[in-house]
């Protein structure tokens, strides 16, 4: 296999899974975890099938055993871990969650969600020198306020934005990762974009030829791509868009980052559905 220059992650939530995909690639680079896909982790599912829901405590040491388990698998993209986040959450709770999280394992990304206390949470992590992962991003403006509010950042930031999503919106979501690679690309490197909500062969080839730094790929679609013998975009590759084009805007890195627009409803309603996956594992007392 000619080993693409993207990164490659997996996103899921069950580690017997992302070890089915390292020996299926010979190489897994990093993983990226958030709480739909902990919902789903079978442990989890199976304590739930059972009739035993958590508390709260129970779940973060539920997802602290995943991620251990999935640490020393994986290359040096590490493994993103999610707080537990909703509309009420603020910048110092999602802070003390994520310093928590990032003691877990040696390689984690704290993500955060693209949103004003993700984004100042994010802000004063990367000056205690944890990682971030900043998430749930759907706009060329959110990646350039994580820019600004990581600015100064020992470690990589990872910026996400969702493909999928905004395609099941009939919008062209790799559009924004090929403009926020194009508005980084006069910036200081100091992050990174990782494709997310990849679902099907033709984004992740597409990533690929965008040389995208990281792209995070459910196991289903690794499959399809092992099953093909991994192939690669050639020169002639052409990206099939069915969604309506994002324009690249002019924006400028240096500003701070509470003057770009960062509102996104696809942020919103992730948010919310994160917190209701997260929420359906918790007893009621939690
Ligand atoms: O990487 C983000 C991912 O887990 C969300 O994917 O398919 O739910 O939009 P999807």
């Amino acid at each position: 296999m000619h080993r693409p220059k993207t990164k490659i992650l997996v996103d899921g939530g069950d580690p017997e899974e992302t070890r089915q995909i390292k020996e299926l690639l010979g190489f897994v680079d990093g993983q990226t975890t958030n709480p739909s896909l902990i919902a789903k982790n079978p442990r989890i599912r199976q304590l739930i099938a059972s009739g035993h829901k958590l508390s709260s405590r129970e779940e973060m040491d539920e997802y602290k055993k995943i991620v251990q388990t999935i640490s020393p698998l994986v290359g040096d993209a590490g493994v993103s871990i999610e707080v537990f986040s909703d509309e009420k959450t603020t910048a110092q709770e999602m802070l003390s969650q994520g310093k928590e999280m990032f003691s877990w394992i040696p390689n984690a990304y704290i993500k955060y969600p693209c949103t004003e206390e993700g984004l100042r949470a994010a802000q004063m992590s990367v000056k205690e020198q944890v990682r971030v992962n900043m998430t749930l991003c759907f706009s060329q403006q959110q990646a350039a306020a994580v820019y600004s509010a990581t600015k100064g950042t020992k470690e990589p930031a990872y910026v996400s934005p969702f493909v999928g999503r905004l395609d099941d919106i009939g919008q062209n979501g790799m559009d924004v990762v090929k403009n926020i690679q194009r508005m980084f690309s006069k910036g200081d490197g100091h992050v990174l974009v990782l494709a997310a909500s990849i679902r099907s062969l033709e984004h992740l080839l597409y990533c690929f030829a965008l040389n995208a730094d990281l792209a995070t790929v459910p196991a289903k679609t690794l499959e399809q791509w092992a099953n093909k013998q991994f192939p690669m975009p050639d020169a002639q590759f052409q990206y099939k868009a069915s969604g309506k084009p994002i324009p690249y805007e002019e924006l400028d890195l240096e500003q701070s980052w509470e003057r770009f627009d960062i509102q996104h409803e696809l942020t919103r309603k992730g948010v919310e559905e994160f917190a209701a996956d997260y929420r359906a594992t918790l007893s009621p007392t939690a």
